[in-house]
């Protein structure tokens, strides 16, 4: 199954995906693009990966583009790791449940326009809460809302702050990526 990761920042969730493909730990998926919305260091780990890599200009029309360019290649997943811009409504239809994004909380907490990255892990800490955690789910046009795939939680010490707790949930992103891969391609396979 090819899919393409849509990217706008370190890039780690993009790694964990290629790491595990290399290693054999995801199997049946290939990764046929790296789509960028900025320059980032995403793209330099698509780049020594030799992944193909596209940097859109959000100006233009460009999700029409790469919905045609996504076509092409027979593209059949996305994953937005760390992806910060809003997909319009004719994408998002064009590519119902074939879309998928991590989100750093417990969905539907903390979700929405203008919850990424630090941002949500200080209003989890602004409202003193006891856990958090990590969600995929299938994006709809409703930010955040879409169907949940996989949710994993950890407690939130009483001493930790933002970035503590980004670091926390980095491995618990990467791990239910992984896991979330694997449940869409075993789920593919058994309905051929
Ligand atoms: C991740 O923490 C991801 O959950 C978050 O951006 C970070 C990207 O990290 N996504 C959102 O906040 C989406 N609303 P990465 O570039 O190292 O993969």
């Amino acid at each position: 199954m090819k899919i393409a990761v849509f990217v706008s920042g370190n890039g780690s969730n993009l790694q964990c995906i290629i790491d595990n493909c290399k290693s054999k730990q995801i199997k049946g998926i290939e990764i046929s693009m790296v789509i960028a919305d900025r320059v980032c260091y995403a793209i330099q780990r698509a780049n020594i990966e030799k992944i193909d890599c596209v940097i859109v200009d959000r100006k233009e029309k460009w999700q029409h583009d790469i919905h045609l360019l996504l076509k092409e290649r027979n593209v059949q997943l996305i994953v937005l790791a760390g992806f910060l811009s809003i997909l319009d409504n004719k994408f998002c239809s064009l590519w119902k449940n074939k879309i998928i994004n991590i989100h750093p909380s417990l969905l539907p907490k903390y979700g929405g326009k203008g919850m990424y990255g630090l941002k949500v892990h200080q209003a989890v800490i602004d409202n003193k809460e006891k856990e958090s955690g990590a969600t995929v789910h299938f994006v709809t046009t409703n930010i955040d809302e879409g169907d949940i795939i996989l949710q994993e939680k950890t407690a939130v010490k009483e001493e930790a702050t933002a970035t503590s707790l980004q670091e926390l949930i980095h491995p618990i992103e990467h791990r239910l990526l992984v896991k979330s891969l694997k449940l869409i391609y075993a789920k593919t396979q058994s309905t051929h």
